[in-house]
């Protein structure tokens, strides 16, 4: 496969966070099927378990507790897999844990905010930090699942566009710092895959706005509202799914020459290019009728007529899934969706953590 051939030699060990659902549960199922020693961090022993009865034949799936805003939990890890892997070493680590909260930024307690920064971006950190000592043995990496967002940030995502951001220039640093060292770091932005997160992320908007004064929140509902309804429409619409970031992650580690930067998904390498190409007013200007026009051109996956823009612009034909509505499993979004699905998007997802009534 060119200069990279995805299949591993057995002895490989990758440690991935998060992996009980969504992106990092795909991808630590597809990289032990490659062949590879997956240590996969999970927060419980029920996620711990459910991995345990997906192990696959060809490589391991090694489920292991870990929280990545827990010091001793990530030494235990540490030690854990230092253990396992006395013979070969470990070759990588995967930074893939996060939270997505949504809301608006004068909503948000500053608590909620801190979980944010302490999960996505001071977790990659300390686990990253732990884990380097066995990096430079074997000459390993790094990848960091950073989004989309931090190419182009929409309003009522700041506080995970932050974290974004923050893991963005921290892997730049930390790949100048480490290049020297003969470990490699790269970003892996994914752009909307529908995963569990965009269920936690609508109940933790619905929650922070009905802890929030009910004045501030009354200024921002309906347009916060509008805009949650189209990014999660368009990510239950994207044609990029968890089994091709699995692959991008695969590539990643494959690569003979990693790159700085991945990209997943039309959308990714579309905010990226957007970026570079279209001035600061001109992007507030698009994003500010953004969620109608978008709204038109994609209409909710439960509607029974896919447009021609869907099918040519998302690339993927509804019809194949049924045209269900996947937020409440009917025929059509009973709520409509020009008012907005207020479902969540997930029947059996969690919110993030309880917000505390104090520490906005
Ligand atoms: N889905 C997307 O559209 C998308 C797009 C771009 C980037 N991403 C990024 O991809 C990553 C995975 O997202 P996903 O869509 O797979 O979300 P997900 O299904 O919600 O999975 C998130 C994972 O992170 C774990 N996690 C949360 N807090 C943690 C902590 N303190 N310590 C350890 N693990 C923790 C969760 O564990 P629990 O089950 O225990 O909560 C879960 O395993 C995130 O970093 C996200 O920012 C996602």
């Amino acid at each position: 496969m060119g200069s990279h051939d995805l299949t591993p030699s057995r002895s490989k060990s990758v440690v991935i966070t998060g992996a009980s659902s969504g992106l990092g549960k795909a991808a630590a199922i597809h990289l032990s099927e490659l062949g590879y020693r997956v240590f996969a961090g999970v927060r419980t022993e029920s996620s711990a378990a459910e991995l345990s009865g997906l192990a696959t034949s060809r490589g391991e799936l090694i489920p292991m507790l870990l929280d990545v805003t827990d010091s001793p939990s990530i030494a235990r890890a540490r030690k854990l897999v230092e253990q396992r892997c006395s013979d070969t070493g470990l070759w990588a680590v995967v930074n893939n844990a996060g939270i997505a909260i949504s809301s608006p930024l004068e909503c948000v307690p500053i608590g909620v905010l801190r979980a944010q920064l302490e999960t996505n971006v001071v977790g990659t950190v300390a686990v990253s930090q732990q884990f380097l000592p066995l990096l430079r043995a074997t000459g390993g990496r790094i990848i960091n699942i950073s989004s989309g967002v931090a190419n182009v940030v929409p309003p009522y995502l700041g506080a995970y566009a932050a974290a974004q951001f923050a893991k963005e220039g921290l892997s730049d640093a930390l790949r100048r710092e480490l290049r020297p060292l003969g470990v490699s770091v790269s970003v892996l932005q994914p752009g909307a895959v529908f995963t569990p997160l965009w269920g936690k992320m609508r109940l933790s908007g619905d929650e922070i706005l009905a802890t929030a004064p009910a004045e501030i929140v009354a200024t921002y509902r309906e347009r916060f509202i509008e805009s949650l309804n189209t990014s999660s429409g368009l990510a239950q619409a994207s044609a990029t799914t968890t089994a091709d970031y699995a692959r991008a992650v695969a590539t990643a580690l494959a690569a003979k020459h990693p790159k700085a930067r991945y990209r997943v998904g039309v959308d990714s390498w579309g905010s990226a290019l957007a970026r570079r190409a279209v001035p600061d007013r001109l992007m507030d200007a698009l994003i500010a009728v953004g969620p109608k026009a978008v709204m038109k051109a994609f209409p909710h996956p439960g509607s029974r007529q896919p447009t021609s823009t869907w099918k040519r612009v998302i690339g993927h034909d509804r019809q194949q899934t049924g045209d269900k509505c996947p937020s409440v499993g009917e025929e059509a979004c009973p709520q409509g969706w020009s008012r907005g699905c207020s479902q969540p998007l997930e029947p059996r997802a969690r919110p993030v953590r309880s917000f505390p009534a104090s520490g906005r």
